[in-house]
């Protein structure tokens, strides 16, 4: 027997045989179409490459790729376990031309693999091809010798095939599978063709135009290929099974299933193991590909998802949560082929317990409540919306999984009231947040967000994607274009740019469109939490709401932000070891250039501690150790040792980031709530480098700090900088600081010996002490003199000795040093009584623009602040003795 891995196995190594690039499964989070909510068909992927718009990965491609089918335009999520086909998740096998070989070839390709490799009986084989392609009709003829009664024109849609309104799209031709008359059910076309008999097994497009809103609008560059096999049917087929649960794989899920509720499947609990094993796996493969459970968008598709499979658990009366139990035995049957499901199994496995555990705590109320108001409904009958929004709000059941609730009893459920009663809630919150007084400029957020609901950030995994247009803002008002040189807000149903907040800078980059729009965007911003609003200059072009736009986020800027930003953590990290758990952060900057990081300490930081908290982050970046995130309470990331911002408003969900090497207890270095975007590995850091350490307020610090590039110029500045002094100084950068020591000291020295000699000059040769300048004025002999550069603390001693060598009279001295004057004078004892010093000194300083001046009568100082009228000032004085004596 084919189990589902061969099978897969076999498809892949036909296609790679006849020279066809193997590639790898996409992500189910379609980055290149934003209409679409998870990737739901094997050509979406190529999507741009069958349009021209992308260059294909080579001319003939196949692949194995994830689909999910729940949410958005494709959803199968209401018939999963009920039928025999229906599945949330499923892999679809596919080759695809890029305008390489066409109808024929994929004909041939098809029917040799099915009929040779698989070895399908060809009598159980027929087609259908759409009516008027007459040429594949010849061929099927042709190279499956299938006579006319097996090659069935189809004339619906069912045999045109376009990815959605907008995109590539052509006839097709599908394989059906006839199971045999016992199974009831009638061909394709015919009116019984819903019947399970004749099963599709393998859809060939032959891929040819562009539609655009369900209208053709012109042709491919190329006539391409794209198929589509089911995996899991063409399982059930190779293995003998009517119903896709009956496969190996499902099995399998199914078996550990029975063996944790301890009971094997009986008729009643078959549809809620078969529940349980189909959603398994498109939860776990959507949270590998990042999608994590959440109250909008994606997030609550697969909550949705959980919630309905966590119900089906219960109701086979598990005590306890069941689905994260299963993770194992998911890993081991598929994980060799997605080996993201086994990177990604500790976080499924988390997230699916901790979502479980809530759950069950208001599940059994609601089941309570729902079994009050439909206790006596019976078939044919419907529950009022009052009731399903009451479960949806309160007990967070999902209106689907109401609905599945009461679908094995017949009873449907109101959904206009139920519609109602969430308009009223909406509108109540919307006149609260009025009344609370909150800026009005913020109105028209509330407009959008109430319409449009959360724009969802697709950031943390990717920088580029496609986003719709779903609000352009102008001057604070909703505006339906705008065109070139216009400053707009643009908002995107979803968006790579993450939006300024939690002290994060908001991405830049650009935004275009294949009709040549171009749009730079300055800044993202992130009102009321939920939008993320673009800043942007319309560069070329016109941007209409509902338009698609390519988005790009600058990518090396947002590398920079992120380096800073996961750094910001290690140093908080750093700092509560090196200075004691009463660190807190108290605020944060961080940007494309530098962060800042605010934290309470008492005092300032020594060079020891810069030295060895700039060691410890440097250790753990070179470590390189993967950063990883989980979704949890927020209780349980306290519980978990994460670092949590006292007072900060957290939600339901939080994200926790834990970085570094692995500690005591097997926590790492650094666990943090945090919605910001980070670095991959911590080595992508490169480096850290503190550049400064300051206070902000009492008891609060701050530190400043880059990494990378920005670390690395800064040091280069610095080595720079110092070999510029070391030149200077005629020495080597190790000596700089013994030679500016020994240099300082020089200096002090030639200062102490400058002084001197200044005073020197002053008492010798020409100066006071010797009396060259001694005039007399009246009888009293006077010297007077203006000395620059002067120390006024040696004025005293000057005047002491010309009052010895001139026996009898006055002396005054003005020393002017840096534009300021000081002024003393001296009177010999024996003319005390006719002046006195401290007149003499008032006089002074007053023409020296000062005030007062002190002493006793033979000896006094003061000054001034004009220095240029130290002439005037000893002036001043020779007037005085003039006066007096005349
Ligand atoms: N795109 C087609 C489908 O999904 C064939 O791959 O059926």
């Amino acid at each position: 027997m084919y189990s589902t891995n061969d099978i897969r196995r076999a498809f892949l190594d036909f296609f790679g045989a006849n020279e066809h690039h193997i590639a790898p499964s996409a992500p189910l989070v379609p980055y290149n179409d934003p209409t679409l909510m998870f990737v739901a068909a094997g050509m979406v992927p190529f999507k741009n490459v069958f349009t021209g718009l992308e260059s294909p990965p080579a001319p003939r491609a196949a692949s194995s790729q994830k689909c999910v089918r729940a949410g958005g335009k494709h959803n199968d999520l209401d018939n999963v376990g009920y039928t025999a086909r229906h599945l949330t998740f499923f892999e679809m096998l596919g080759n695809f031309s890029f305008g390489d070989y066409f109808k024929e070839r994929a004909i041939e390709l098809a029917w040799n693999l099915i009929t040779k490799e698989l070895g399908l009986d060809r009598d159980r084989l027929l087609v259908t091809v759409y009516h008027t392609d007459d040429q594949a009709h010849q061929l099927w003829r042709k190279i499956a010798g299938l006579p006319d009664d097996r090659i069935i024109r189809i004339a619906t849609k069912d045999n045109f095939w376009a990815a959605g309104p907008d995109g590539p799209c052509g006839p097709c031709s599908e394989i059906f599978y006839d199971y045999g008359p016992s199974v009831a059910g009638g061909p394709p076309g015919s009116p019984d063709e819903d019947g399970d008999r004749f099963v599709e097994i393998w859809n060939l497009v032959f891929m040819q135009h562009l539609q655009a809103g369900d209208e053709i609008v012109g042709d491919l560059p190329r006539p391409s290929i794209d198929t589509g096999m089911g995996l899991e049917r063409i399982a059930s087929v190779m293995q003998g099974q009517q119903n896709v649960f009956e496969i190996d794989t499902f099995r399998t899920l199914i078996e550990a299933s029975e063996a944790l509720v301890g009971a094997a499947a009986d008729e009643e609990s078959i549809a809620s193991h078969r529940v349980i094993a189909d959603h398994l796996r498109s939860t776990s493969f959507l949270m590998a590909d990042g999608v994590l459970p959440s109250n909008e968008g994606r997030g609550y598709v697969l909550r949705r998802i959980m919630r309905r499979a966590m119900r089906h658990a219960h109701l086979l009366g598990a005590k306890e949560p069941l689905m994260h139990r299963l993770v194992p035995a998911l890993v081991t049957e598929m994980g060799q082929a997605y080996p993201e499901l086994v990177r990604g199994q500790p976080l499924i496995t988390e997230t699916l317990e901790r979502e479980e555990t809530r759950f069950r705590q208001t599940l059994e109320k609601g089941l309570r409540l729902l079994d009050d108001a439909t206790g006596d409904m019976g078939e044919g009958d419907t529950l009022d919306g009052e009731t399903a929004f009451k479960l949806y709000d309160t007990y967070g059941f999902p209106y689907d999984l109401t609905e599945d609730a009461l679908r094995s009893r017949g009873i449907t459920v109101d959904d206009a009231g139920f519609e109602s009663a969430m308009a009223r809630q909406k509108a109540a919150a919307r006149a609260a947040w009025k009344g609370s007084g909150q800026a009005a400029d913020s109105e028209v957020w509330f407009d959008i967000a109430e319409r449009e609901g959360a724009t969802e950030f697709t950031g943390y995994t990717s920088t580029t994607g496609e986003g719709r247009v779903v609000a352009l803002v102008k001057d604070g008002a909703e505006v339906d274009s705008a065109k070139a040189g216009d400053e707009v807000i643009i908002l995107t149903n979803q968006t790579p740019f993450y939006g300024e907040s939690g002290g994060q800078t908001g991405d830049t980059g650009t935004m275009s469109a294949p009709s040549g729009v171009k749009v730079r965007v300055t800044d993202t911003g992130k009102p009321l939490g939920r939008l993320h609003t673009h800043s942007a200059v319309i560069e070329t072009g016109e941007v209409r709401k509902g338009d698609t736009l390519h988005l790009d986020v600058d990518v090396a800027r947002r590398d920079r932000v992120r380096a800073n930003h996961s750094a910001t953590h290690l140093v908080h990290a750093a700092l509560r070891n090196r200075l004691g758990e009463h660190v807190t952060q108290k605020g944060s900057l961080v940007a494309e250039d530098k962060l800042r990081f605010d934290f309470s300490h008492p005092k300032p930081l020594s060079d020891d501690d810069i030295i060895a908290i700039e060691a410890e982050v440097n250790a753990e970046i070179r470590a390189n150790e993967a950063v990883t995130t989980r979704l949890m309470t927020p209780d349980d990331a306290v519980a978990a040792g994460a670092l949590a911002l006292f007072g900060e408003k957290y939600g339901d969900e939080v994200r926790v980031l834990s970085m570094g090497r692995k500690g005591g207890e097997g926590r790492n270095y650094s666990v943090e709530l945090c919605g910001g975007t980070h670095v991959r590995a911590t080595g992508d850091i490169q480096l850290f480098r503190i550049v400064s350490e300051s206070a902000v307020s009492s008891g609060v610090r701050r530190i400043e700090a880059l990494t990378g590039d920005a670390a690395r110029q800064w040091l280069v500045c610095r080595e720079e900088a110092l070999k510029a002094a070391a030149g200077a100084l005629r020495t080597n950068p190790e000596d700089v600081a013994d030679r500016v020591a020994a240099l300082l000291d020089e200096r002090k020295q030639l200062e102490r010996e400058l002084a001197e000699a200044k005073k020197q000059l002053a008492l010798g040769g020409g100066g006071i002490a010797t009396g060259p300048q001694d005039e007399t004025v009246g009888e009293v002999t006077f010297n007077g003199q203006v000395l620059h550069g002067l120390d006024p603390k040696d004025l005293r001693g000057l005047l002491d000795e010309a009052k010895k060598r001139i026996g009898s009279g006055v002396a005054a001295i003005c020393a002017v040093n840096e534009g300021k004057a000081a002024f003393a004078a001296a009177v010999t004892d024996d003319l005390t009584a006719r002046f006195s010093a401290v007149d003499l000194v008032r006089a002074g300083v007053e023409v020296l623009g000062g005030k007062g001046g002190g002493g006793r009568p033979d000896m006094a100082q003061g000054g001034g602040p004009d220095g240029s009228k130290a002439d005037d000032a000893i002036a001043a004085v020779r007037a005085i003795l003039a006066r007096v004596d005349a």
